[in-house]
C-alpha cells in the first residue's frame, strides 16, 4: 500500500449550496471531481493525526463508490479512525448521532437528500462537524475556496474494504470500523420517548403506515416501529434502500408521497401514516384525510412535548426557518420561551442549539428536530408523534383541530416554480427588492403591509451576519408572502413563493388552505411577476 499524489485541476461549481454539493452523479463521476471536493476538505481540516471521522450515506447510486474513495483518501491524510455504516448506509440524522455519542471530529455524509438518485440522478456530499451538525458557512467556504486552488489530492491505493461486515479493517496507517447503523440511533430514541406507552397504543390495534420511499430511514423504522415498539409487519412500507429509491422522487411531501397519500384519503386509511426522505431527516405526519403542515407539526410537538421523558423538563426556545409559518410563535409565547427566526439552512439552528437557546427546531420543508442530534430528523418526528397521540389518546386530527381551536390557524402553502432560467429568476429577486420601499404601507386588496424586507440574521451567539435570505412581506394582520430561490436545485432555479394567513375566528378553520391563500397568491403575483417573468402559468409544485 502507498499513498500516491495525483495531480488535477480546480472545477467550476464547486461551491455547497443549502445542504452541501449536489450534483447529477455523471459529473460526480468525472474523474477527479468527487476526490477534488474531499481534497479540499481534508485541506480545510488540517493536520487531520488522531482524528476520528464517520462516513455513510444514504444509499443511493455511486454511494459505495464514493465510501471506497473517501476511506483511501482519508487514510492518505493520516485519520486515525473512521466509522462507516454497514452497506455504507447511515441517514443523515444517524451521522449525527454517531459523531455525538463517538466524539468524532466530524463526518461526511453522502446523499443529495430528497434528489432523485440512480445513474441519471443525484449525488452529494456534505460535511459535518464535531458538534453533528452542517459545517457553518465559514467551513463550507472555506471547502470551497480550497476546490478552487488545489493542483494535487492525496489518495492511498489500499485495496477496497469490505463495508457489508460488521467488524474493524484497516486502510494504510487508519482504522476501519464497520458499525451497525442502526443501533446509536435507536438507542437514543429509546432514551428520549416513552417507549412502553407506543407499544401498548400498538397493542390496543392502532394502525400506521411509514413510507420509507425505498431510501435511508426504511431500515430505522423497521427496526424501532416494528422491531422495539411491535408494530404489525407491514406497518413499513417501501423500507428497503434501493439506488435509485425505486426511481420515486424520495420527498415526503402530498406530491411525491400520492400513494401514502392515497391511503390515507381512503376508506381503509390507518390511524396514522408518515414518510421520510432519501436521507432520512425530512418526515411528513399525516392524519385519516388529513395532511399536518411541517409547521403545525412544529408547532403541536412544541405544545405538546412534555408528555415525552427527553422533554418533561420544558423547552428551552424553540427556533424556525423565516419561511416557515409563524405558528410555533404561538405556541412560544404561551409557554413563555423565545423562538428564534433563523436563514433556511439547519446549519442555522446549530449555535442556537449548542448554546443552549433552543431546544426544538423546525422548517416548512418538512423538516423538524431538537437538540438530541444537530441535524433534523425523520423517524424522530414520526416518534415524538406516536408519543404524543399515546399520551393523549386523541387521534391526529382531533390534535390538530384543539390546536387551531386553541391557537388559531395559519393557513400555509409553498408555491415552486422548478428549473426555471436564472437569469428570470434573478429577475424576479431583482425588482422585489428594487420595490421593497414603496412596499410598506400600501393597501392591496383587503391587506395593509406593515413591513417588507429582505430577510437578514443576525446570529445570537457568533454575531455573524446572513444577508439577503428572502423577500418578505408582512401584512398587518401577521399573513405572509415571502419569496427566495431554493439552495438545493440542481437544474436551472427554483423559486419557492410561500404563503400564509393567519386565521383565528372559530367559524372560519376549516376553508381549503388554496382557497384561503388566494388572495395572497394574486397580490403575490402583482408585485413580482413571477408568472410573466419566468414564462410560467402557474406553479410546478405545490406543497
Ligand atoms: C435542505 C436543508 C433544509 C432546507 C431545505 C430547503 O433540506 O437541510 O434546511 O430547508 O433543504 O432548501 P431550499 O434552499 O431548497 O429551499
Ligand atoms: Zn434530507
Amino acid at each position: 500500500m502507498t499513498i500516491q499524489t495525483v495531480a488535477t485541476r480546480p472545477f467550476n461549481g464547486q461551491r455547497p449550496g443549502t445542504s452541501g454539493l449536489r450534483k447529477k452523479v455523471t459529473e460526480f463521476q468525472t474523474p477527479g471531481y468527487l476526490e477534488n471536493f474531499v481534497e479540499a476538505i481534508f485541506t480545510t481540516l488540517g493536520d487531520c493525526a488522531g482524528m476520528t471521522l464517520v462516513l455513510g450515506g444514504d444509499g443511493r447510486f455511486f454511494n459505495r463508490t464514493a465510501i471506497q474513495t473517501i476511506l483511501r483518501m482519508a487514510a492518505a491524510h493520516g485519520v486515525r479512525k473512521v466509522f462507516v455504516g454497514r452497506g455504507g448506509l447511515l441517514s443523515t440524522p444517524a451521522v449525527s448521532c454517531v459523531i455525538r455519542k463517538r466524539h468524532a471530529n466530524g463526518g461526511i455524509v453522502l446523499s443529495a437528500s430528497h434528489n432523485p438518485g440512480g445513474p441519471h440522478g443525484d449525488f452529494g456530499i456534505k460535511f459535518n462537524i464535531e458538534n453533528g451538525g452542517p459545517a457553518p458557512e465559514k467551513i463550507t467556504e472555506a471547502i470551497y475556496a480550497n476546490t478552487q486552488t488545489l493542483h494535487s489530492y492525496h489518495i492511498s491505493d489500499a485495496p477496497e474494504v469490505d463495508i457489508d461486515r460488521i467488524g474493524a479493517a484497516r486502510v494504510e496507517q487508519m482504522e476501519v470500523e464497520v458499525i451497525d447503523p442502526v443501533a446509536d440511533y435507536a438507542g437514543l430514541m429509546a432514551r428520549l420517548f416513552d417507549f412502553d406507552a407506543i407499544r401498548g397504543l400498538f397493542a390496543r390495534g392502532f394502525t400506521m403506515r411509514f413510507d420509507g420511499m425505498h431510501a435511508a430511514s426504511g431500515p430505522y423504522a423497521r427496526a424501532i416501529i416494528e422491531g422495539m415498539l411491535g408494530a404489525p409487519a407491514g406497518t413499513v412500507i417501501n423500507g428497503e434502500p434501493l439506488e435509485d429509491f425505486g426511481g420515486h422522487h424520495p420527498d415526503p411531501n402530498p406530491v411525491n408521497a400520492a400513494e401514502l397519500i392515497a391511503l390515507m384519503s381512503g376508506p381503509d386509511a390507518p390511524d396514522f401514516g408518515a414518510a421520510s426522505d432519501g436521507d432520512g431527516d425530512r418526515n411528513m405526519i399525516l392524519g385519516r384525510q388529513l395532511a399536518v403542515t411541517p409547521s403545525d407539526s412544529l408547532a403541536i410537538i412544541a405544545a405538546n412535548a412534555s408528555v415525552a421523558p427527553g422533554y418533561r423538563d420544558g423547552l428551552a426556545g424553540i427556533a424556525r426557518s423565516m419561511p416557515t409559518s409563524t405558528a410555533a410563535d404561538r405556541v412560544a409565547e404561551a409557554l413563555g420561551i423565545a423562538c428564534y427566526e433563523t436563514p433556511t439552512g439547519w446549519k442555522y439552528f446549530g449555535n442556537l442549539m449548542d448554546a443552549g437557546l433552543a431546544t426544538l427546531c423546525g422548517e416548512e420543508s418538512y423538516g423538524t428536530g431538537s437538540s438530541h442530534i444537530r441535524e433534523k430528523d425523520g423517524v424522530w418526528a414520526v416518534l415524538f408523534w406516536l408519543n404524543i397521540l399515546a399520551a393523549t389518546g386523541k387521534s391526529v386530527n382531533e390534535l390538530v383541530r384543539e390546536h387551531w381551536a386553541r391557537f388559531g390557524r395559519n393557513y400555509y402553502s409553498r408555491h415552486d416554480y422548478e428549473a426555471v432560467e436564472v437569469m428570470a429568476a434573478e429577475d424576479v429577486m431583482m425588482a422585489l427588492r428594487r420595490r421593497l420601499p414603496a412596499f410598506t404601507r400600501q393597501a392591496f386588496d383587503g391587506y395593509r403591509v406593515a413591513l417588507a424586507d429582505d430577510f437578514s440574521y443576525s446570529d445570537p451567539v457568533d454575531q455573524s451576519v446572513a444577508s439577503h435570505q428572502g423577500v418578505r412581506i408582512i401584512m398587518d394582520d401577521g399573513s405572509r408572502i415571502v419569496f427566495r430561490l431554493s439552495g438545493t436545485g440542481t437544474e436551472g432555479a427554483t423559486v419557492r413563493l410561500y404563503l400564509e394567513r393567519y386565521e383565528s375566528n372559530p367559524a372560519r378553520l376549516d376553508l381549503d388552505t388554496q382557497e384561503a391563500l388566494a388572495a395572497l397568491v394574486a397580490i403575490a403575483e402583482q408585485v413580482s411577476g413571477l408568472k410573466r417573468r419566468t414564462g410560467r402559468e402557474g406553479p410546478s409544485v405545490i406543497t
